[in-house]
């Protein structure tokens, strides 16, 4: 029992520094100028008509700030933010009652929602455009359809595959932004005000280390100072210096463009099987056994920013650079 009470207060504790990572305000928020300038243009005129905001969507790979801009969105706002995802909701039922327990200009912010169902996204066109369900009740000949009025609430949708949106859910949105990857400035930002945050002691070049290995990715940026402060907590004078940065993330596996070792299976399974490409990105996920929608969705984008895949009508290719990177000779200049 008491080693229960123990784990969930551990439990709450990281749920609350995990939540203080994140940025509250627009102000606060480091990164995504497009998105940002955007929604602080949006929310302003929102606020000065006394309306909710516009629907709005996030599309880009994991990591870069969705849930966190729902939030920041509520938080100015001034309205709540429920948080749910494409898969969890099953019925067109639970996605009623769902709407139904809103509060006037409410943010709903639906993670993964590529992943709806056909029956709760049709239920979704009438609520994001008219604020009101059509609900049917009984069944057979005695079957019918009443009408539930929705407080005007903002939609927030996340997804990773802005492709596998069906036209009618994409053209409801107002407003859609496609986060991009942080730079290595803005992730060593990002990285001093974590550290700030969590009480840990790091320096500029111990931030901007981090920060190239962190792959564009803020999440990954914030998971990773928190390995490394373990290893300067027990290693080293609890200070994050470029020296305890790079020897934590050697040991972790993610080398100095902050690869891991699904990037470089990736990598080196598209050069030692597949001659460099051109090769589907299905073909290569089944070879070293990882999902092809986790390749496609997680890994390749990066791969892609970093130059070191190209896309081509004929499939992947490896870029010299990834040649390079491995140390292994470019094909075709070796005489
Ligand atoms: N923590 C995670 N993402 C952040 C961001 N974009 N700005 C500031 N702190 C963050």
């Amino acid at each position: 029992m008491a080693k229960r009470l123990i784990t969930t207060e551990l439990m709450e504790e990281d749920k609350r520094i995990e939540g203080s990572l994140r940025p509250q305000l627009l102000s606060e928020y480091i990164g995504q100028e497009k998105a940002k300038a955007n929604l602080k243009i949006y929310i302003e005129a929102a606020k000065a008509r006394g309306e909710s905001l516009d629907h709005v969507l996030f599309f880009g790979p994991p990591g870069l700030g969705k849930t966190t801009l729902a939030g920041v969105i509520a938080n100015e706002m001034g309205v709540n933010l429920k948080i749910t995802a494409g898969p969890a909701i099953e019925k067109p039922g639970d996605m009623a009652a769902i709407l139904n327990n809103l509060q006037e200009g409410d943010v709903l912010f639906i993670d993964e929602i590529h992943r709806l169902n056909r029956q709760v996204e049709e239920l979704l066109y009438p609520a994001m455009e008219d604020f009101a369900i059509d609900i049917i009740i009984g069944k057979g000949a005695a079957a019918k359809s009443i009408r539930l009025e929705l407080p005007k609430f903002t939609l927030v949708g996340a997804t990773t595959r802005a492709g596998m949106l069906t036209a009618p859910l994409r053209d409801r949105f107002g407003v859609v932004n496609r986060l991009e990857f942080y730079t290595t400035e803005e992730l060593t930002e990002i990285i001093i005000r974590s550290a700030g945050v969590l009480g840990v002691e790091i320096d500029p070049d111990g931030a901007i280390e981090l920060a190239k290995r962190s792959r564009g990715t803020p999440r990954l940026a914030n998971r990773l100072l928190k390995r490394v402060r373990d290893f300067a907590q027990i290693q080293y004078d609890n200070r994050i210096t470029k020296e305890v940065a790079d020897t934590a993330l050697n040991f972790l596996e993610v080398d100095k463009l902050g690869l891991d070792q699904s990037d470089r299976a990736i990598i080196k399974t598209m050069i030692e099987r597949f001659h460099g490409g051109p090769v589907g990105i299905e073909a290569v996920a089944t070879t070293i056994g990882e999902d092809p929608g986790t390749v496609e969705e997680v890994n390749e984008p990066f791969l892609v920013q970093q130059g070191l895949i190209l896309r081509t009508p004929r499939g992947r290719v490896v870029s010299e650079l990834a040649y390079r990177h491995f140390g292994l000779p470019v094909p075709g200049s070796e005489a």
